[in-house]
């Protein structure tokens, strides 16, 4: 049998028509946690999703599965190169089609309003333009090879504290002009197939109801207004009612197979709570999905009759060189070079006869953030392999820690773990799981090596508690420290006596805030003689229902042995600095801090690291710090560091693209996606803890590096920043002789507006990339209304001495306010500036616009050079 390829919507009604009502509300919840039911009646074959941003994690039926581990969103969007992004977009297409994944559960276009927020590593900018334009060009890369993305969160899901409960509270000119806008924008350019409704609410002053359930937002504004014609999927359990996120505007419920739909949604439609259209509108915009993916064949068909993937397109079977490569090329590119005073890059590596290799971050580099977007790799290559591939073998090169920056123990080694009643307590490594059913009696027992029993284990149903048995050997004379991170209802014993217990019920919840990767510590120091001691350690565990997410335990053991202190290991590693040609200092965050599930409490970069680098500057003056980081940490001796690299959370190839860029192979062609902070005190947005359930965003439309400017404050690095390692000047910015005509002014998002010829040339000393930046100040005329905002860019490059025409695209929309009376966007008369520079605060050259209702004209004569400090 034959695939239909592309039967039209007045098919696809045809076939809903055929069906009864509950057989057409159960293709609305997920078959499983990741799966969408199939109905062989319509031809729908079942959709599978997997979640992104950084890679393609799969489904999980191989718990042994891993995959490509692309750098964090941030650190794309640092390359502001919207060709990069479309690569990374097609690789993680190719990923997906490996895997059997129909949807891509990515990209996020939420906007970094804050820099504590959890996720900050998942969103590609604090600005609405940059986010837009690169989250855009990866779900074309997405969608031309028949892979579907799935944008979300939609909308003003900035931040994690209580992320299922707050509601954002926003003015409609912002949530239009800032937050709205990369979701209108993505789907202008390039048409994403599905959305995801987030688990927060908003109110914008005319509704105030959760996302999932927001009429306005979903079926007026999204569905309506734009013209959505996909499905809106829930965020995982962030659907809490059946008739209101029904009538809402919500599609699809996910996970599955249980949920508030089913069964009650029935009910209510027969109620006549929701019409019936609904329903087939809900299944008609999956089975566009379906088909869109590929998934959609004629009536009747299965698995088996359709191909595994849209004809045309070639995967690679496993993971290939040149998908290492581009991961390689987005790490490197991306890295910020934020300061180089005396011009150290690239290095000659032939040049050096040693290179000390410091830092915490050196020696357990972050790679990617917690959270759903995490990706079991299938390589990683530290910052170590990476130097010393790159580095020739007469090269000494030597790895200091400086001081340990993890507030909690790693978990303890699997050597130092023994399953118990095996003689002395040196038997076989591991620890055994007794799955224990109501009457306490033993269903089965299993091993597993670790000391870190965080599990969806396949717990059969009878299954209530797990009891964990190991006997932990320590031999090291001193203190130890043993630390213990359980959920739900648990016992700890340590040689028979309880340690701690625990009493929380909040089911669902341990996954949606993280709990489970993340448990609350206690602990238990153990003094350890001349003689090695060996502890039996019990962990009773209550296995916890998660909702959809199925059933699971967490139980982590954690220990830290005694050692040196950190101001020894930081002497240690100056001395190291010293005695080396070149210091490279890695520091950064960790797992502790950037996370979906919490916002961090402070932007500090954790002790003892501000004090490990200060030490290590005043040995070496030759020395390269490496920022390891996704979100931004304060840097207090920036300025006192020759070079100084933002190198963000690099993914699987993080050793050889640092490498790269030390070596000057690959240009750190990096600019800040975000505003630096120099002083905490500084930040507009410092937190975003819900009060009394609101996150009010009262910075309203001065999102990001608007409100720096705003204020009039000066930041560490501004918004744009990034020195590459070649210099530029800025010639001459023209604007078409004419004046630009009515509809250029009145397009959708992206679309028409005029296009400025910025002429630039490379006065460095080798080939380079310069992101052309644009900037337009609108009139301030009594409109509250950004200083000024970031209005199009483009990528250029060019030798040494070499000139390079940058065509820059200024859409309609960034000259527009949205007119909340009028209820449509319009341009405000007035002169406008454009400036064009290498950040928000280095703006080289001017030209004058000015609008009058609907048309733009040259003002103002020639454009004039302007430099601002
Ligand atoms: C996250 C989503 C993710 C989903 C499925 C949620 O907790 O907010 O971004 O796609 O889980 O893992």
């Amino acid at each position: 049998m034959s695939c239909v390829p592309w039967p039209v919507d007045a098919e696809l009604r045809r076939r809903i028509a055929a069906l009864d009502l509950p057989s057409k509300v159960r293709l609305l919840t997920g078959e499983t946690v990741w799966r969408l039911p199939a109905e062989p009646r319509l031809g729908l074959l079942p959709v599978t999703t997997s979640d992104g941003p950084q890679g393609v994690r799969g489904t999980g039926d191989d718990p042994a599965a891993t995959g490509l581990l692309a750098p964090a969103p941030s650190a794309l969007g640092a390359t502001w190169d919207k060709a990069l992004a479309e690569r990374l977009g097609a690789l993680f297409a190719g990923e997906a089609r490996r895997k059997g994944v129909d949807v891509l559960l990515a990209p996020e276009v939420n906007l970094q309003r804050t820099p504590v927020a959890g996720r900050h590593f998942e969103y590609f900018s604090e600005d609405p333009l940059l986010t837009g334009v690169l989250a855009a060009a990866v779900v074309r890369g997405l969608q031309d090879r028949g892979v579907g993305a799935c944008l979300k969160h939609f909308v003003a899901n900035d931040s994690e504290t209580d992320r299922t409960r707050y509601r954002s509270r926003l003015d409609e000119r912002t949530l239009r002009e800032v937050y709205l806008a990369p979701f209108e924008q993505v789907l202008a350019e390039a048409g994403p197939w599905s959305v995801m409704a987030a688990y927060s609410g908003v109110d914008d002053g005319v509704e105030s109801a959760p996302m999932t359930e927001h009429i306005r937002l979903l079926r007026e504004v999204l569905k309506g207004e734009w013209g959505f014609d996909g499905p809106v999927i829930s965020d995982w359990a962030a659907t809490n009612s059946t008739a209101a996120s029904a009538v809402g505007g919500l599609d699809l419920v996910m996970p599955g197979p249980d949920g508030p739909w089913g069964e009650a949604l029935v009910s209510a439609v027969r109620a006549g709570q929701v019409p019936q259209e609904l329903i087939d509108d809900k299944v008609l915009r999956l089975l566009r999905l379906a088909r869109n993916t590929g998934r959609l064949g004629e009536q009747g068909a299965r698995a088996d009759d359709m191909p595994a993937q849209p004809s045309g397109s070639r995967v690679p079977a496993s993971a290939a060189p040149e998908e290492f490569a581009l991961l390689r090329e987005v790490a490197a590119r991306g890295t910020v070079v934020l300061r180089d005073a005396p011009q150290l890059l690239p290095l000659a590596a032939d040049g050096i006869g040693s290179v000390a290799l410091i830092g915490p971050n050196a020696v357990a580099p972050y790679l990617q953030g917690g959270g759903s977007a995490f990706v079991p790799a299938v390589r990683t290559v530290s910052f170590e392999e990476g130097l010393r591939a790159a580095l020739p073998p007469e090269v000494r090169l030597t790895v200091h820690r400086g001081g340990a920056s993890r507030r909690r123990p790693p978990i303890v080694a699997d050597t130092m773990l023994a399953l118990p009643g095996e003689g002395d307590g040196f038997g076989t490594p591991g620890v055994r799981a007794d799955h224990v059913g109501a009457d306490g009696t033993i269903l089965r027992s299993t091993v597993r090596a670790s000391g870190d029993w965080t599990s969806y284990e396949d717990f059969c149903a009878a299954t209530r508690r797990v009891v964990l048995h190991t006997v932990l050997t320590l031999s090291e004379p001193g203190v130890h420290r043993l630390e213990f991170g359980c959920t739900g209802r648990f016992t700890v014993t340590v040689d028979g006596e309880e340690v701690l217990s625990g009493n929380d019920d909040r089911g669902v919840d341990h996954i949606l805030d993280s709990t489970h990767h993340h448990p609350p510590l206690r602990g238990i120091d153990v003094e350890v003689g001349p003689e090695p001691r060996r502890l039996s350690v019990r962990v009773d565990l209550g296995v916890i229902e998660v909702g959809g997410y199925g059933r699971f335990v967490t139980a982590q053991l954690r220990h830290a042995a005694p050692g040196p202190t950190p101001y020894e290991e930081i002497a240690e590693a100056a001395a190291a600095a010293q005695a080396a040609d070149v210091a490279v200092v890695v520091v950064g965050t960790n797992e502790e801090f950037e996370s979906e599930g919490w916002d961090r409490t402070g932007l500090d970069l954790s002790a003892p690291q501000d004090e490990l680098v200060r030490k290590v500057l005043a040995a070496n003056p030759r020395t390269i710090v490496v920022v390891n980081a996704g979100a931004p940490v304060l840097l207090p001796w920036a300025q006192e560091a020759p070079v100084l690299l933002w190198a963000w959370l690099p993914g699987q190839e993080a050793g050889h693209a640092l490498a790269d860029v030390l070596f000057g192979r690959t240009e750190p062609s990096g600019r800040l996606p975000w505003t630096l902070p120099a002083r905490a005190e500084d930040v507009p947005v410092p937190h975003a803890l819900p009060r009394d359930g609101i996150v009010a965003y009262d910075e309203g439309v001065h999102v990001g590096h608007r409100s720096w400017d705003r204020r009039g404050l000066d930041p560490a690095f501004p918004f744009g920043h990034g020195l590459g390692w070649t210099q530029w000047d800025y010639e001459s910015v023209t604007f078409p002789e004419s004046s630009v005509s009515a509809a250029a002014l009145t397009c959708p998002a992206g679309g028409d507006g005029l296009q400025l010829t910025v002429e630039v040339t490379n006065t460095g000393p080798r080939e380079g990339q310069e992101v052309v930046q644009v900037y337009l100040e609108p009139p301030q005329d009594g409109l509250e209304r950004p200083v000024r905002l970031l209005a199009g860019f483009a990528t250029v490059r060019a030798a040494a001495g070499a000139r390079a025409t940058a065509q820059v695209h200024v859409p309609a929309r960034a000259f527009q306010i949205w007119d909340t009376a009028r209820h449509a966007w319009h341009t405000p008369p007035g002169r406008y500036r454009l400036h064009a520079g290498r950040s928000s605060r280095d703006l080289r050259l001017t030209v004058e616009v000015s609008a009058d209702g609907d048309r733009l004209t040259p003002a103002g004569g020639p454009a004039t050079p302007r430099q601002f400090s």
